[in-house]
């Protein structure tokens, strides 16, 4: 089986934890594109859907799937029943990466609203420690020197993401080096750094349940 078939196995899955008459929280990549394809077979059930990114709300728009403001979304329900994406790497204890499309923030911001988080991977993703992939963090432009140096402090390589612009007007440092086995630790000594907006460290927002394709299938972990 090919990754993108198992990508497309695992998007399936997940459709499980769709729930009619409830708002879905739509992640972004690769992945979470296979995901959106799925649900729109469900676009007649469910009340909408809060994207993550301005390349998720495109892809749902193009499929009829009404795309909701997250604040309006939140003036209609509690919650939002689940929130569905990727990641680029997750550990044992569900703690992820993400950030490699650079849409971390926003991605942190509506998984926060969601009951459930469910995460969609192909097993290249898992990892004992996060900090293989390089880790992303978007920051406000004027705070780029002083977070490159925080960052070699702490031992990592800051590689400023050249010719991106966040959907939220800021720049993304990818960290190379690091290995982390506090992933919580660093998750909030990353965010203490003033110009920080966000880390792709999400061990606060990690998933509840992770759905990981194998050649032999779909597994939940
Ligand atoms: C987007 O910013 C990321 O967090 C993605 O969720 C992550 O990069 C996984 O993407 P793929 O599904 O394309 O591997």
């Amino acid at each position: 089986m090919t990754q993108d078939e198992m990508k497309q196995k695992v998007a399936e899955a997940a459709l499980e934890y769709v729930r009619a008459g409830t708002i879905v929280g739509v992640g972004t990549g690769s992945t979470a594109n296979m995901f959106i394809d799925a649900l729109a077979g469900m676009k007649g059930e469910i009340l909408g859907a809060v994207a993550s990114s301005e390349a998720t709300a495109i892809r749902l728009a193009g499929h009829g799937i009404p795309v909701l403001d997250l604040n309006e979304a939140l003036k209609q329900v509690d919650s939002l029943s689940v929130y569905v994406d990727g990641a680029d790497e997750f550990d044992a204890e569900r703690n992820l990466t993400k950030g490699g499309g650079g849409a971390l923030t926003r991605e942190k911001i509506v998984a926060a609203a969601a009951v459930q988080f469910v995460c969609i991977v192909d097993q290249s993703k898992q990892v004992e420690y996060l900090g293989a992939f390089p880790l992303p963090i978007e920051v406000i432009p004027m705070a780029q020197e002083l977070l490159m140096g925080a960052v070699v402090k702490l031992g990592g390589r800051p590689v400023l993401r050249e010719g991106f612009i966040t959907d939220n007007g800021n720049i993304i440092i990818d960290v190379h080096g690091l290995r982390i086995t506090d992933a919580r630790g660093m998750e909030d000594h990353l965010n203490s750094i003033p110009g920080v907006v966000s880390n792709g460290i999400f061990s606060h927002q990690g998933a509840d349940i992770v759905l990981m394709a194998t050649p032999e299938g779909v597994e939940k972990l």
